[in-house]
């Protein structure tokens, strides 16, 4: 079982990751190594919260901010409706060499386009709409990109953001170390902002890092 921070005890997370269906061997794979290699990709128990809001909503379109190497759109991409594809923002040209290799592998390169750029100016410059966004980019710029993503999701579409209880230094009153102040500042101030968003159903999960999920009525 992978090692990270934990916002919830130990116990009932370990017992959870390992009560959940396990990932196929394709999947797995990718997900050990990048565990190994020090690669940010999202908790195995929040991929499944995931997983049950896209088999609920069957998306044509996703955006996703923050590739890496292309785990998360992999699983995605299951999900989709038939005609459905997936956009995916990455600023690190390693990140995105090594998604595009692992996405081909799949052939998946037709339903799912990565795409070279800053997240917030890949946001700033498209006009196109989409189903389910989900933010795991810079963290701390998530009210910037919720702002803007507010008007490109479709209605009754969903915009995920993870790691907003940041290693659970976001609940916290005080001692959070000088290095994290900034950005546990800004976190808090996503999720004022999104909890007060009456266009949005939010709601936010103590699974993982934190998980925020909000419904556009
Ligand atoms: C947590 S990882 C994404 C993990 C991926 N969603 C998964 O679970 O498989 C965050 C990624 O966002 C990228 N990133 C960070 N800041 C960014 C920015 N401003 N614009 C675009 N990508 C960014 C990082 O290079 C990193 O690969």
């Amino acid at each position: 079982m992978e090692k990270r921070f934990s916002i919830v005890n130990n116990d009932v997370e370990k017992y959870i990751v390992n009560t959940l269906a396990p990932l196929d061997d394709e999947l797995r794979i990718i997900h050990e190594n990048a565990l190994k290699e020090g690669i940010p990709v999202v908790r195995l128990e929040t991929l499944r919260v995931l997983e049950t809001y896209l088999a609920i909503k069957k998306p044509d379109s996703i955006l996703e901010l923050g590739c890496a190497i292309g785990f998360t759109s992999i699983f995605f991409s299951r999900y989709l409706s038939e005609k459905g594809f997936i956009d995916t923002v990455e600023n690190d040209i390693s990140m995105v060499n090594r998604a595009k290799y692992n996405i081909k592998m799949k052939s998946l390169d037709k339903k799912i386009n990565i795409i070279y750029a800053e997240a917030m100016d890949y946001l700033i410059n498209i006009d196109r709409k989409y189903d389910i966004i989900f933010i795991d980019a810079a963290k701390g710029q998530y009210e910037g990109y919720f702002d803007i993503c507010s008007r490109l999701v479709n209605d009754n579409g969903i915009i995920i953001a993870d790691n907003v209880l940041y290693r659970g230094m976001v609940a916290k009153g005080d001692k959070i170390p000088h290095r994290q102040n900034t950005l546990v500042e800004r976190l808090r101030g996503f999720l004022d902002r999104i909890t007060k968003d009456e266009r949005f159903s939010t709601s936010i999960l103590s699974v993982g890092d934190g998980l925020s999920i909000s419904v556009k009525k």
